[in-house]
C-alpha cells in the first residue's frame, strides 16, 4: 500500500529519497513521485509505474535539493496516473498521503466554492489546498493542525513548504508513520524498513501525534499541540536483513526459509530442558477463560480458522473467528472472560488495528500475534506472542502464515496444559513433535520437482477449486488465496462436504481441483466427496500425508507429505500449495512479489 519517505539533510536527497522509495515497492504500488525543495522553489516529479521509472526521470532531469518527501502510491480515489501519483504540490505546499480521507469529497466543494481548481482526482489534494489556505495567516505547524481539525478518515503525511525550507512535518491518524534519526539527517517513512539503509535509530508516531524534523532535530506534538517526548527504538539487526540472496524473488526465498522460520520459533516458544512452553503473563487467568475471539484479515484470517479447529480439539474454550472488516462493524457484547487475540504479519492492517482499537476501548484483553513487533498492534494490544519470521517482503504471505500457525498452536497447547485439559504424556509428546516441524518441512519442500511439472497443467486451466475437510479446509482457502493473488487465475477454496451444495456445479472435464485429504478423521469423506468429483470429469491433484492410500488412476496428479502428528498436517499441507501458486505464477511471467492490485501492508479500509 502507500508508502511515504522524507528526508532533511545536509546534503542533496533525491538519490536516498528514490533508494527508501525501493524498500517501499513491497507494500505494492502503481505510480511514484517525489519533491524536493531548492531555492524556494518546490520541484515535484511523477511517474505512473514502477520507482525505476522514477529513478530515470530524475536521471534526466535531476532534483537538488536537501529537503524533499517521496511517495508510492496504491490508488484508491482516482486512477493509477501521473496526475494522481503524489506528491500533490501547491505553489507553496507539497503533500505526499497514505489512508483515506473520508469527507474529502465535502471539503472539495467548500474549496471549490471559494474558486480553488483541483488537478487530480485524490482526496489528497483537499490536504495540500487547505494547508496552503490556512498557511495565509499561520505557522507551518498551526497550519497543519487547523487542516487537521476539518479531516475525518485515516492518513499519515509528510509535508514540505517552499517558504520553509529547513522542516517536513509529519502527522498520523491510522496509518503508521516513523521517524529515523541520524547525524545532520532526519527521516520520515511508513516503516522501518524503509529507513534501514540509513538509520537503526526509530521512533514510532501514536495516532494523532505530529512531528516536525529539520536535519539537526525532531520535534514531537501530541494532538492537543504540546511538546511530546518519544522513545527512539534500536532497530535490530534481524529486522534489518532483507536481500534474496541467491533467490529469484522474495517469494521463493521466504518458502524455502520456512524451515529456519520453524526452527526459530520453536525454540523461542519451547524450553527444551524443562520440555514446557515458555508462555506466561496471560492477561486472563487461563482458568478464567470463557471464549477466545480470533481475529485477522487474508492470510492471516485462515491462521485464525485453521487454530479454531485446533483451540477445539485441545480446549474446552468456546471459540469464535471473524474478519477484521467484518468483526469493526457488527454489534457485539464484549466479555471481560474473552480473550481477543489478533493475528497480523504487518501488525499495521487497518481493519485488525481497528477492531484491536474496538476491543480497547470495551476495556477487554487482546493479544497480538505478529511479525512486526513495533507495529501499531502489537504496540496497542495488552499481550504480544511475536513469530519471529523475520521480514516478509512477497505480498504473499507464506513465512508468517507458518510463524503464525506455530504460534497458535503453541499458546493453545500451552492452554490446554494450564486448564489441565491433556495429560502430561501427550503434552510431552506434542513438545516434541513441534520440534520436528523443521526436518519434516525440509522433506516436504523436496516435492518442488513434482510441483513444477504439475503447474503446466494449470496454465490452459479456466479456474480450479481446493477441497479440503476440518483444518483441512483453511489450508484449502489458504491454497485458494495464494494461486489467485500470484497467478490471477480463478480459484476457490471449499468444505469438501459442502461441494453437492452448489459447486459441483462447476466441475467439467478436465477442471483441475485441489483435494487436501490428511490422514484424519474426515479422510474417508473426503475420498468419497472426491470421486463425486472424478465422476463429473474432475482432474484431481491429490495432496495427502496417509503412506497407505495408493495414487490410483483415477487421480491425475498425487502429492505426499511426512505424516507428522494428525493436528499439524495443515502445516506441511499448506508447503504444496505455496509452490504450487508460485511455479504456476512463474510459468505465465507474474510479477511474483508484488502482484497486480495488492498491497502487503493494507494500511487503508
Ligand atoms: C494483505 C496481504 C496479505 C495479508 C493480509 C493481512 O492483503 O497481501 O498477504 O495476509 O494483507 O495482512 P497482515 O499484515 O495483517 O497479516
Amino acid at each position: 500500500m502507500c508508502g511515504i519517505i522524507g528526508i532533511a539533510s545536509n546534503k542533496p536527497v533525491s538519490i536516498n529519497i528514490i533508494n527508501s522509495l525501493k524498500k517501499l515497492e513491497y507494500r505494492g504500488y502503481d505510480s511514484a513521485g517525489i519533491a524536493t525543495l531548492k531555492n524556494n522553489l518546490i520541484n515535484e516529479k511523477k511517474c505512473s509505474g514502477r520507482v525505476d521509472e522514477l529513478e530515470k526521470i530524475l536521471f534526466k532531469s535531476p532534483s537538488d535539493g536537501n529537503i524533499g518527501i517521496g511517495h508510492v502510491r496504491w490508488a484508491t480515489h482516482g486512477v493509477p496516473s501521473i496526475l494522481n501519483a503524489h506528491p500533490h504540490s501547491s505553489e507553496n505546499v507539497s503533500v505526499v498521503h497514505n489512508g483515506i480521507i473520508e469527507n474529502s469529497d465535502e471539503l472539495k466543494m467548500e474549496l471549490e466554492s471559494k474558486g480553488l481548481k483541483f488537478k487530480s482526482q485524490t482526496d489528497t489534494e483537499v490536504i495540500t489546498l487547505l494547508i496552503t489556505e490556512a498557511l495565509n495567516n499561520n505557522e507551518p505547524l498551526e497550519s497543519v493542525f487547523k487542516t487537521l481539525n476539518k479531516l475525518k478518515g485515516s492518513f499519515a503525511l509528510g509535508i514540505i513548504f517552499k517558504d520553509f525550507s529547513d522542516i517536513i512535518i509529519g502527522a498520523r491518524r491510522g496509518s503508521p508513520l516513523a521517524v529515523g534519526y541520524s547525524n545532520n539527517e532526519n527521516y520520515l517513512g511508513s516503516d522501518s524498513y524503509a529507513l534501514k539503509s540509513m538509520t537503526n535509530k526509530i521512533s514510532y508516531l501514536d495516532d494523532g501525534e505530529l512531528c516536525v524534523l529539520t536535519k539537526n532535530e525532531v520535534s514531537f506534538y501530541d494532538d492537543k499541540k504540546n511538546k511530546i517526548n518519544k522513545k527512539i527504538h534500536i532497530v535490530s539487526d534481524e529486522e534489518n536483513i532483507a536481500d534474496k540472496g541467491d533467490y529469484k524473488n522474495f517469494m521463493s526465498k521466504e518458502i524455502f526459509e520456512q524451515p529456519i522460520t520453524a526452527k526459530k520459533c520453536v525454540n523461542e516458544y519451547i524450553d527444551s530442558l524443562k520440555k514446557d512452553i515458555n508462555i506466561y503473563n496471560f492477561p486472563i487467568n487461563p482458568k478464567d477463560l470463557k471464549k477466545i475471539i480470533l481475529i485477522g484479515c487474508g492470510t492471516a484470517y485462515h491462521s485464525c480458522l485453521v487454530a479454531k479447529y485446533w483451540l477445539e480439539e485441545l480446549t474446552n474454550i468456546d471459540v469464535e473467528i471473524d474478519i477484521a472488516s467484518e468483526f469493526r462493524y457488527r454489534n457485539l457484547k464484549f466479555n471481560d472472560k474473552n480473550l481477543y487475540i489478533f493475528i497480523s504479519q504487518s501488525g499495521e492492517t487497518a481493519d485488525t488495528a481497528a477492531a484491536l482499537d474496538i476491543c480497547k476501548k470495551n476495556s477487554v484483553k487482546t493479544c497480538a500475534i505478529v511479525n512486526v513487533i513495533e507495529s501499531t498492534i502489537a504496540r496497542n494490544a495488552d499481550w504480544v506472542l511475536p513469530i519471529h519470521a523475520g521480514p516478509e517482503i512477497g505480498v504473499a504471505s507464506t513465512k508468517a502464515f507458518l510463524g503464525q500457525l506455530i504460534v497458535l498452536y503453541i499458546l493453545i497447547l500451552k492452554l490446554s496444559s494450564i486448564r489441565n485439559e491433556i495429560n502430561q504424556t501427550t503434552y510431552n509428546q506434542k513438545i516434541e513433535n513441534l520440534k520436528k516441524i523443521p526436518k519434516f518441512l525440509k522433506k516436504t519442500l523436496d516435492l518442488e520437482t513434482n510441483i513444477q511439472i504439475l503447474a503446466k497443467e494449470f496454465l490452459d486451466a479456466k479456474g480450479t477449486m481446493f477441497l479440503g475437510r476440518g483444518s483441512s479446509f483453511p489450508i484449502a482457502l489458504e491454497g485458494a488465496l495464494k494461486l489467485k493473488e500470484l497467478s490471477y487465475l480463478h480459484a476457490e477454496g471449499y468444505p469438501a462436504g459442502e461441494m453437492k451444495h452448489g459447486p459441483l456445479a462447476l466441475i467439467e472435464e478436465g477442471l483441475p481441483v485441489i483435494v487436501i485429504a490428511p490422514k484424519d478423521k474426515y479422510f474417508e469423506k473426503t475420498l468419497s466427496n472426491m470421486q463425486e468429483v472424478i465422476a463429473r470429469g474432475g482432474k484431481i491433484v491429490f495432496i495427502t500425508d496417509n503412506k497407505k492410500k495408493s495414487i490410483s488412476e483415477n487421480i491425475r496428479f498425487g502429492l505426499r507429505v511426512p505424516h507428522i502428528d494428525n493436528l499439524l498436517s495443515p502445516i506441511l499441507l499448506t508447503i504444496p500449495l505455496q509452490l504450487l501458486a508460485y511455479h504456476v505464477a512463474l510459468l505465465k511471467n507474474c510479477d511474483i512479489d508484488k502482484p497486480r492490485n495488492l498491497a502487503k501492508s493494507v494500511t487503508v479500509e
